[in-house]
């Protein structure tokens, strides 16, 4: 609303950001403590940081975009940690190279942490006094800020899962008792709901938070469709890949079949056969019978057929489709299908790829500010993925969220819904 809030608002206002502030901060903290100093180190790929970057990433981004520009006599923890921990953002100089974050074995854990000590001390005082006047600038932000960590709590998690799957002794980030990290299963069979031909609404609308990205809201001309009712499953994604899958150029996008034979993909990153080394010395072989099994939070595990299948590349799952006679839902077709009664799986499962290229909304602006870096910038080559999954942190996703990867990214947990023309 753009009136003038009552006091008795914008004092709410504030004390949500701080409850929030508070939450967030320490899920963090709980996500990396199953971890050892050494775990938090390692950067398996130039894609992939280390837990303990992420940790003073997102506390450098409250540093960079709310402390230092707004709160008068801020002090810096480390005026070095400028340069370590800014991940992109050009408007605030030189940084880091991305690839060689696994090489900052200083700061130490204990030393992140103390930063981060250090920043929600800042951040906590500078609220509490944070005047009505200036609330209106600053509150965005910090939300912004929350949701920013939000996300870096997934990355943490698949970052941390493409470490360990380099580890041949396959250790589990966690005991399989914790039901954050188990992979639902899915109902045996699919089913296609039809959409007649319609004009849709597109984009984030109302008065909640949404990334910039998902703006403005917009209309759509969507050609009558279909679209699968659940997620395809490791069991049938078993059966592509018995048929000859990753054998089989025709299926594949160009670029798709120059990964496979480039990578020498033969199955998901996770994917173990039975035979493999690693899976024989592993405690799980003597009792197994399972043809795959399959790496994730919670371990090694036999292949759970029912369950969704995840760390797909979008070239993965484009040639799944074509093999089932079926293709990937386009951003809009999933937007439009969201709510739609009979739809399952729909967040909290997997990012599923969309046919959609991560484009501008007609009228798009970016951000003001250092912020319009945040997004803007990368909208050519990725793939949109609709959704959330397992690892999102509750309460992050939306309707309108737009995820993005580029084509070849198979270490998030994304997976696929099929679609067809009608
Ligand atoms: C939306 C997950 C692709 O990984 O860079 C983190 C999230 N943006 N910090 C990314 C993000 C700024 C983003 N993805
Ligand atoms: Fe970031």
């Amino acid at each position: 609303m753009p009136v003038s809030a009552p006091a008795v608002d914008s004092s709410a206002a504030l004390s949500s950001s701080l409850r929030r502030y508070a939450e967030v901060r320490a899920r963090s903290l709980a996500l990396a403590a199953p971890l050892s100093a050494e775990d938090q180190c390692v950067q398996s790929m130039p894609d992939a940081s280390p837990t303990k970057w992420h940790l003073a990433h997102t506390t450098w981004f409250f540093e960079a975009m709310v402390l230092v520009p707004h709160a008068r006599d801020y002090r810096p923890f480390d005026a070095r940690f400028f340069y370590l921990f800014n991940s992109y953002y050009e408007a605030l100089g030189p940084r880091h190279p991305r690839a060689m974050r696994g090489l900052l074995t200083r700061p130490s854990v204990d030393e992140v942490l103390a930063y981060r000590a250090h920043v929600d001390a800042a951040m906590l005082g500078f609220m509490r006094g944070c005047g009505e006047d200036r609330q209106a600038a600053v509150l965005p932000l910090i939300t912004l800020g929350l949701h920013h960590e939000q996300q870096h709590q997934e990355l943490l998690l698949t970052d941390v899962l493409h470490a360990l799957s380099c580890n041949p002794m396959l250790p589990a980030y966690q005991s399989s008792d914790v039901p954050l990290l188990r992979l639902a299963t899915s109902p045996a069979s699919a089913s296609w709901l039809p959409h007649a031909e319609r004009i849709v609404e597109i984009g984030h609308g109302d008065d909640s938070f949404a990334f910039d990205n998902e703006t403005p809201r917009h209309r759509r001309l969507l050609p009558a469709f279909e679209i699968a009712d659940r997620l395809v499953t490791c069991g049938e994604y078993a059966q592509f890949i018995a048929d000859g899958g990753y054998r089989r150029p025709e299926l594949w996008l160009s670029d798709g079949w120059a990964a496979v034979q480039g990578q020498g993909w033969q199955s998901p990153i996770y994917w173990f056969p039975a035979a493999d080394a690693r899976v024989q010395a592993h405690q799980l072989a003597k009792s197994g019978t399972a043809d795959w099994y399959v790496f994730g939070l919670n371990g090694l595990q036999p292949l759970d057929p029912s369950a969704a299948v995840t760390q797909l590349s979008f070239f993965e799952a484009s040639a799944y489709a074509e093999w089932s006679g079926a293709r990937l839902p386009t951003e809009f077709e999933w937007e439009a299908a969201f709510d739609t009664p009979g739809m399952r799986q729909m967040d909290g499962t997997a990012w599923q790829w969309t046919r959609s290229a991560y484009d501008p909304y007609p009228g798009f602006r970016p951000l003001a500010g250092m912020a319009g870096e945040y997004n803007g910038k990368f909208m050519v080559g990725q793939l949109i993925l609709r959704g959330s999954s397992l690892a999102t942190p509750p309460g992050h996703a939306r309707r309108s969220y737009r995820n993005f990867f580029p084509p070849a990214a198979r270490w998030q947990f994304s997976g696929i819904r099929l679609a067809r023309d009608l």
